[in-house]
């Protein structure tokens, strides 16, 4: 058994010293993995180990299966809806209460900008009161047939829910994936990622401060290859749900297959793009551009990586688009002017300057940026690309980084047919002062949102989710609740009428 202790004194710049859990969640309690392993978490400003982490393993993941089973079966079917939605209203205000110290942890273990994180984590707690909203509102329906029976529908939760997040947005990703699986009544064991298990734990105290009984939201730290492919494998979880890679959804969707058939909900990655006309705001369009790129070190699954400018505005906006992504701040993410912290580890930075260096041997031309910022952490200029061609790989593939290409285009027919020119389907975006470009742009483009006149403003109320390979389901707004319940029909013959 591991001697490591189940909470550690750990300091951030922004709040100073704090008690940081680092057992894993599991039945309302901190505790050790059974194997006794641990492992560390980097700070990717500095690249210095920050402390570690208990890990678990696939016999810490039966545990909580059979834990989240058992309450999902007893006492949580006894709770009423409204209960359920007070226990995530009393969440949110947690996390209204304790902002700063959840986004200093954030900047801390994944390295963006504190500012940002601020802004995570209030979304965090709108997302999880806005679900706490919806959990005494969800109905079904009286659907008549004939005069010899009655008919209903109950929208009933899937069971034990299996959730897998990533890294770039470690607490939001912790509230949309909790906030729709709790209103609908289901029990979780949520993954957070090996990279930054922090937040995600520090959450975890919260929800028992919140309230919730015992056994309802699990929490685990580990890897995917052993945890991660654990809970999709597992013939006791009802439901996995995953927010990652393409080539790990695709892995997520094999293992559900071949174990118990669980249902299964992915949002993976993009390659969106924002396509500008000549009759936009120019200045208008180059912020959107810019934080449609640059915000969160270009790692956001919608982030616009491919922007394409009609030809009349083409050369004035490239030479802005610079001006303006020269002048992002890059650095310490506790620094009040930073816009953009590191990438969060060293394997992310290796990939994106993998990418950069595939752009200039493919002949791409590098605007600006292409190179590491500073000396230690894993920090990369902001990078523009122009004299691309689509089959380029960095057209093609999802970066991850602060990377952009810009490409010009003539008529409305191009600008539609490069965006689609993608086996994504994520986000997009068009900016354009015509009502009629903008609708009918949008209407062709094939993703799952189209921002106009601007770029990344998502929101709890407005679904979430990819056309194409960029995934299944929805998540937020309305449409999530559809990933975490089944629909269960009854039909009752009226009076004593035989069969025949
Ligand atoms: P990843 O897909 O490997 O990791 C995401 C989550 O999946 C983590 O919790 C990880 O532990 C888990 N996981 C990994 N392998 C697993 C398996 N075999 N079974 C079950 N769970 C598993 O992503 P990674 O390696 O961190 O990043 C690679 C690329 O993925 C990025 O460069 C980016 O292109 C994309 N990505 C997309 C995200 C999105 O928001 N859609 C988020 C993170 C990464
Ligand atoms: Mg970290």
């Amino acid at each position: 058994m591991s001697n490591h202790p189940l909470s550690v004194t750990l300091e951030t710049p922004q709040t100073g010293k704090y008690e940081q859990p680092t057992g894993l969640f599991i039945n309302n309690e901190f505790v050790k993995g059974v194997d006794g392993k641990t492992f560390e978490t980097i700070n990717p400003s500095t690249e210095k180990v920050i402390g570690a982490v208990h890990e678990a393993t696939e016999k810490d993941v039966d545990i909580a299966v059979s834990v989240a089973r058992k309450t999902f079966e007893t006492t949580w079917r006894q709770v009423t809806p409204d209960q359920r939605g007070r226990y995530l209203v009393n969440l949110a205000d947690l996390f209204e209460k304790h902002l700063d110290q959840l986004a200093a942890i954030e900047s801390l273990d994944n390295g963006k900008a504190f500012s940002m994180a601020k802004v995570d984590v209030g979304m965090c707690a709108g997302c999880l009161r806005y679900y706490g909203g919806w959990a005494d509102k969800i109905e079904g329906k009286v659907i008549d047939t004939n005069p010899d029976t009655f008919s209903y529908t109950k929208q009933e939760p899937i069971g034990v829910c299996g959730q897998i997040i990533p890294w770039n947005f470690p607490l939001l990703m912790w509230a949309w994936k909790i906030g729709p699986a709790i209103a609908c009544g289901n029990t979780i064991v949520l993954k957070t990622a090996e990279q930054t298990p922090l937040s995600g734990l520090f959450a975890a105290k919260l929800v028992k401060e919140a309230g919730f009984p015992p056994g309802v939201i699990n929490i685990l730290s580990g890897f995917g290859k052993t945890a991660g492919a654990a809970i999709s494998s597992h013939m006791d979880i009802d439901k996995v749900a995953f927010t990652g890679s393409t080539v790990v959804g695709r892995q997520i969707m094999k293992a559900a297959a071949g174990s118990n058939l669980k249902k299964v909900t992915l949002e993976l990655g993009g390659k969106s793009p924002n396509i500008i006309f000549n009759d936009a705001n120019i200045e208008n369009a180059i912020s959107w551009v810019n934080f449609g790129i640059f915000f969160n070190h270009g790692q956001c699954c919608c982030a616009g990586s491919r922007i394409y400018v009609q030809e009349g505005i083409y050369d004035k906006f490239v030479e802005a688009f610079k001006k303006r992504a020269q002048a992002n701040k890059v650095g310490d993410p506790f620094a009040a002017d930073t816009f953009q912290g590191p990438q969060v580890s060293q394997l992310q930075y290796d990939r994106i300057m993998g990418y950069i260096d595939a752009g200039k041997k493919e002949g791409a031309k590098v605007e600006i940026g292409g190179e590491r910022h500073g000396k230690e952490g894993y920090f990369i200029q902001p990078t523009i690309f122009s004299n691309v061609s689509e089959d380029m790989k960095i057209m093609q593939e999802e970066i991850f980084g602060p990377v952009c290409s810009i490409a010009k285009f003539k008529t409305e027919e191009d600008a539609i047919r490069l965006g689609n020119a993608t086996t994504y389907g994520l986000a997009s975006a068009v900016h354009t002062s015509n009502l009629n470009t903008a609708i009918r742009v949008s209407n062709a483009l094939r993703a799952g949102t189209v921002w106009v006149n601007q770029y990344n403003m998502l929101h709890h109320t407005l679904p979430f989710g990819g056309f194409k390979e960029s995934g299944i389901g929805r998540e937020l707004g309305e449409a999530a609740l559809a990933n975490y319940t089944q629909t269960k029909t009854v039909s009752i013959r009226l009076g004593d009428a035989l069969f025949g």
